[in-house]
């Protein structure tokens, strides 16, 4: 498996991170356009390999995408991050057409590559890959869902007083601090919903910190976090790469699922070779179906801003 990462900032160098520490891929292109800054980060990686035990070869290249010829799954985190203060949907004007550029330009030497994309507005940029590649949908996967149910694992972990991996949650809908829809109605600790633990009140808490996670770290980091996310695509990929048929909420290309249409939103989907197998239709209350209503409506209100 051969994976390229557009981007060697802090999460797209997480994600090679984690991808090579992982060990299932044989391969890692890093690539950006700042001379040399590929290079290095893939040197620095390559210098942790006897250390932590890998066989993957990742490299680094600048702006050379014949180098990422023959990519199995590529990972588009180019762009500008937010900075304190900003969301994510106030980075369009910029990463549009960066994140144009570069899946045309991966398409042209991997042409069967299944494309990841982490740049935000997460859920535009997912849409605007559909709208400008002419991939067939199960090749276009949005992240989000993935790192943000990872927050809220966090969060009810926190409330509980639990360890994590007693814990067990899902965010759908858009990756936006108003949009997401943590499913707190289904969050389970050792199969026992969550609500049998926490009250209503706290149990709102953990939603609103959830749907805040990214916020708060960009105010605490000056800059969006990065080892989340990098953890969050390194399964995803994982999965792909391993046809695991793994769930995960990702922003997929809806018609007609969950009621909503010609929308990239997260949705549960399972992850496979082929990229997006399935997705998931699960039964939700009618306080989520609000939700996810609403958060429909943001992400259309952020697609608008596409001149497409
Ligand atoms: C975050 C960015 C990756 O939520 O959107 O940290």
């Amino acid at each position: 498996m051969k994976v390229t990462v557009v981007g060697a900032g802090a999460v797209g160098a997480s994600c090679a991170e984690y991808i090579a520490i992982k060990n299932f891929a044989s391969e890692v292109v890093v690539l950006d356009i700042k001379e040399g800054f590929a290079e290095g980060k893939a040197m620095d990686l390559m210098q942790t390999a006897s250390l932590n035990g890998f066989d993957t070869k990742i490299t680094g290249i600048t702006n050379d995408y014949s180098k990422t010829a023959g990519s199995d799954v590529a990972i588009i985190t180019s762009g500008i991050p937010r900075k304190p203060g900003m969301t994510r949907e106030e980075l369009i004007g910029i990463n549009a057409g960066i994140v144009k550029a570069v899946s045309s330009s991966l398409l042209e030497h991997s042409p069967n590559v299944i494309l990841i994309v982490v740049s935000n507005p997460m859920d535009t940029m997912t849409y605007l890959v559909h709208k400008t590649t002419g991939l067939p949908k199960n090749r276009i996967i949005g992240m989000g869902g993935a790192l943000d149910s990872a927050r809220f694992k966090y969060r009810l972990a926190e409330a509980l007083e639990a360890p994590i991996s007693d814990v067990d949650g899902m965010v759908i809908g858009g990756h936006s601090d108003t949009g997401m829809v943590p499913l707190t109605a289904h969050a389970t600790r050792n199969s026992i919903k969550v609500s049998e633990f926490l009250s209503e009140e706290r149990l709102a808490q953990v939603s609103e910190d959830t749907k805040v996670g990214g916020a708060t770290l960009t105010k605490l980091l000056g800059t969006s976090a990065w080892y989340a996310p990098g953890a969050a695509v390194s399964s995803m990929v994982q999965a792909i790469a391993c046809d695991q048929k793994k769930m995960f909420p990702c922003s997929a290309f809806l018609e007609g699922e969950y009621g909503l249409n010609d929308i990239c939103i997260g949705v549960p989907v399972l992850l496979g070779k082929n990229g997006i197998e399935k997705i998931v239709k699960i039964e939700l209350t009618e306080a989520e179906k609000a939700k996810m209503k609403e958060s429909a409506e943001g992400v259309r209100k952020t697609n608008g801003l596409l001149t497409l």
